[in-house]
């Protein structure tokens, strides 16, 4: 099931799933199964061919997580849909049929701390790199582009501050130069902003926060608009070029827009092996049932708190994007019309030592490095999840050493600000 012209709130129940045909269960069962059973030799020979499509062993593909995969894809209005075992094994994914030693990714300033590592120190391992860019400056953006370079990488709500990019402005950019724009969605959901419908090639996200929604599952997942043509510039050989570990097989012209999906399972999966298990589809399939309901929810509940803490005198100043003091508030309504999230930074009065107070004097919320879930989080970004970063870097990317990040989550909002507010009172007293 993937027709468009279903609702959110259906497809986020229904795409990908139908009652098993074995039994009639109605949720999608967990197939907890390592390989499955051939009809016969050709059968094997054209699974393993690409000729058929199938299930041959779980390390490529399984049922549950095949569902997950037709999920994400039709929430997101892509063509195709890979699952991988994190976030961060996600991004790698999305750049590996692209990149290749010598080559650079252009990627924004304003990342989640433990991307910028993979991007300024991990990759290199693999003879990659990244150039990191204000993704605000567009001219800078496109000045950034060499011969060399293989895509351009951004979140759409960027953490820790919640920041939003203009995702159709970096796609333009990504258009003249003929690259693909690969956008981390994971803050934002595809039921706050759908990257594709705004230019992207390519969508990443880390299962493992609001998707899941609730700090139950380690997972991630690449999506592709179908949409970029892999064969025009040359520049992208693995998918325009005849495969030799399948015969001379070129992806782009056999599978179309479904190219580099079938890559991301038939070689990424199979030679890097950063698979998804079936229970941990299995929960992802049963969090994003609620995603709409829960969205919602975070983003009232986000806006009050900001509000709430945006007029006390206690903290300098609040990042989250929906409030109207924020340099970003226009884009809210053109990039993410439901909302602008539940990730966002505030500066305590005091500094360093008032944001310990403030995290260790909390009740409610919990000292975490994660976001996204239905509990409210909190961290101090520059000393944990940026800690890797040198000062610049880290006030580049918003977390600044005087701000805390919180990830508001679903509970009563009265409950939360009472708690934050006890625990300024000690902060900063
Ligand atoms: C925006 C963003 N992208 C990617 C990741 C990496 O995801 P994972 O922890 O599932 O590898 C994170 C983790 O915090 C994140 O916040």
């Amino acid at each position: 099931m993937s027709d468009q012209t279903y609702g959110f709130d259906t497809l986020q129940i229904h795409a990908g799933a139908a009652p098993d045909p074995a039994t009639g269960a109605r949720n999608t069962p967990i197939y907890q199964t390592t390989a499955y059973v051939f009809r016969d030799a050709d059968h094997a020979a054209a699974l393993f061919n690409l000729q058929e499509v199938g299930f041959i062993y779980s390390r490529l593909t399984n049922p549950t997580v095949a569902v997950l995969q037709e999920r994400v894809a039709t929430l997101e209005g892509g063509a195709g849909a890979v699952c991988c075992s994190s976030g961060h094994a996600a991004q790698i994914m999305a750049l590996f049929p692209l990149m290749a030693p010598g080559k650079n990714v252009v990627v924004s300033t304003r990342l989640y701390g433990g991307t910028v590592t993979q991007m300024t120190q991990t990759i290199k391992r693999f003879g990659w790199s990244a150039k990191f860019v204000d993704m605000d400056d567009l001219a800078a953006v496109e000045a950034a582009v060499d011969e060399d370079t293989r895509a351009i990488f951004c979140e759409s709500i960027a953490n820790p501050g919640g920041y939003i990019t203009d995702l159709r402005a970096v796609a333009d950019v990504a258009d003249k130069v003929g690259l693909p724009l690969i956008v981390d969605n994971t803050s934002a959901t595809p039921y706050l902003c759908r990257p594709i419908e705004h230019g992207a090639t390519l969508v990443v996200h880390s299962l493992t926060k609001y998707l899941t929604g609730n700090g139950s599952v380690t997972g991630g997942v690449v999506v592709d608009s179908g949409t970029f043509d892999w064969s025009a510039s040359g520049k992208f050989p693995s998918l325009s070029d005849p495969e030799p570990a399948y015969h001379g097989l070129k992806f782009h012209e056999t599978f179309g827009p479904l190219a580099f999906t079938f890559h991301g399972i038939a070689i990424g999966l199979r030679d890097l092996g950063m698979t998804l298990n079936p229970q941990a589809a299995h929960y992802t399939l049963m969090g994003i049932e609620t995603l709409s309901l829960r969205m919602e929810k975070h983003v009232q509940n986000a806006r009050k708190v900001a509000q709430w803490l945006e007029q006390d005198p206690r903290v300098d100043y609040v990042t989250y994007a929906g409030l109207e003091s924020s340099k970003y508030f226009d884009r809210v309504e053109k990039v993410c019309p439901r909302g602008a999230g539940s990730l966002f930074t505030f500066a305590v009065k005091g500094g360093y030592e008032s944001c310990i107070k403030l995290i260790d004097s909390l009740e409610i919320f919990s000292h975490v490095a994660n976001l996204g879930d239905t509990r409210s989080l909190i961290i101090h970004s520059a000393s944990t999840t940026h800690r890797q970063l040198d000062e610049n870097q880290q006030r580049a990317a918003g977390a600044d050493p005087e701000v805390v990040r919180v990830s508001i989550g679903i509970e009563d909002p009265d409950d939360l600000i009472a708690d934050l507010d006890q625990a300024l009172a000690k902060a900063t007293a």
